[in-house]
């Protein structure tokens, strides 16, 4: 994946509800990222808009929490056409909500879209399964996929940030 230069690095994930996964992948790479000093601004949102204004599921809350992440007061917010202005950055937790946001992406935009897995070269099978309707261990499993994937995110952009600044 190429990231781009010259701008502010901002990163909204998505996902359908914005109740589970996006929520757990912005407080997984807000940490990563502060971890390492990178400097970027982040966000989550649904391509659905079933839970906008509700908080992050329970399940993702302790989760996070057991991994020493607060995503508490997260509130969802469904996908808006600002956003593809707005961000450098749209990543997808599976392939069918980035068939989604495609679907509506306006040509003109700043955002370049991908998959959150994609970071992984030769290991991208696309899809963070929804954990909504499965139980602790599925959220277990979603967090683990989900804090590796964004460390590495973490980690790639900041060596491109470092180069580009070189
Ligand atoms: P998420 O999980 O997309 O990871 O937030 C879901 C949350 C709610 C629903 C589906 C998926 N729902 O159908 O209400």
């Amino acid at each position: 994946m190429h990231w781009g230069k010259d701008q502010d690095l901002s990163v909204l994930f998505v996902c359908l509800g914005n109740i589970c996964r996006s929520p757990m992948a912005e407080g997984a790479f807000r940490a990563a990222a502060e971890k390492i000093g990178l400097k970027v601004h982040t966000d989550s949102v649904g391509t659905a808009g079933y839970h906008v204004g509700e908080n992050p599921d329970p399940r993702a809350v302790h989760v996070a929490r057991q991994h020493g992440v607060d995503i508490s007061a997260a509130r969802g917010r469904q996908l808006a056409d600002e956003d593809f202005t707005a961000f450098t950055h749209i990543l997808a937790l599976d392939t069918a909500n980035l068939a989604g946001i495609k679907a509506r992406a306006p040509r003109i935009r700043k955002a370049e879209l991908g998959l959150l897995l994609n970071v992984f070269e030769g290991r991208n099978d696309g899809s963070v399964p929804d954990p909504y309707y499965g139980d602790e261990s599925d959220f277990a499993e979603c967090w683990d996929q989900i804090s590796e994937a964004t460390e590495e995110l973490a980690n790639q952009l900041k060596q491109q940030d470092e180069s580009s600044n070189a």
